[in-house]
């Protein structure tokens, strides 16, 4: 079931682009590429891990909607929509760059119960309870607002949705990859700079729990698995 657009409000399609120079500070945007390099060949794939975290005993419903936060070139949608081709899942990227390479990919592997959109994960532009199930892999690592994001996402879900989150740990570990971005856009580019911080952003135990206690979720669960930490969340 192919999904449909989630911008339906213009008014909040134009806070997707809330910054003058949106499209031309990102190191998404700049070395788009290599991001896709990385998510696609050297980070953990945790695809089992969120299709048994989800669904523990049976398949997904038909029709079951999902939203990827910060998919970059959607690695998650594409896998899981080509896996449980009853389900529709829209990748979401502020990253122009990201949703491109995720809407060629999807195309090349004849995708059809899966789209991309820009759409700024800190505002949505959708109204609430919208999607069943929202996943997140390493979007608080750039995020400055990870707070606003967990607002964003119980309000997106509807009541007994689910939420999947996987974060790194280590931050140096996990700035590896920005490091290299951002010393090939400068190589590559003559920018002003880059909007990303040098250095990937990680939670403590502790601190990755606070976030999702800002929230009246029916159920947290949050758990560590070597270099990864996880949130598996529910809305009443
Ligand atoms: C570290 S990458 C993670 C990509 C992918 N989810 C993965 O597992 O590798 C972070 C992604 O979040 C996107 N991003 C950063 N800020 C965002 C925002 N406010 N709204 C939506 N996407 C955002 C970036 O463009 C980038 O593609």
């Amino acid at each position: 079931m192919p999904p449909d657009t989630i911008a339906t409000n213009p008014e909040t399609v134009a806070r997707t682009s809330d910054h003058p120079r949106e499209q031309t500070d990102s190191l998404f945007e700049h070395v788009a590429w290599l991001y896709a390099f990385c998510r696609e060949k050297v980070f953990r794939d945790d695809t089992e891990r969120i299709i048994s975290s989800l669904w523990p005993n049976q398949e997904p419903e038909t029709g079951t909607s999902i939203i990827e936060l910060g998919c970059g070139p959607g690695f998650y949608s594409r896998k899981l929509a080509t896996r449980f081709p009853q389900i529709s899942a829209t990748g979401v990227d502020r990253s122009l760059g990201q949703i491109s390479l995720a809407r060629r990919r999807a195309r090349a592997e004849a995708i059809e119960n899966c789209a991309f959109e820009q759409v700024n994960a800190l505002h949505i532009p959708c109204e609430d309870a919208r999607f069943d199930v929202l996943i997140a892999s390493r979007l608080f690592t750039v995020l400055p607002d990870a707070e606003r994001a967990i607002f964003e996402m119980y309000r997106v879900l509807k009541p007994g949705g689910q939420c999947f989150i996987a974060e790194p740990r280590y931050s140096t570990w996990a700035s590896i990859p920005l490091l290299a971005m951002w010393l090939l856009a400068c190589l590559l580019h003559s920018g002003n700079g880059y909007r990303e911080p040098h250095k990937a952003t990680v939670y403590t135990r502790d601190d990755f729990a606070a976030l999702f206690a800002t929230q009246p979720w029916e159920t947290v669960k949050t758990w560590r698995d070597g270099r990864y930490q996880y949130a598996l969340c529910q809305k009443a």
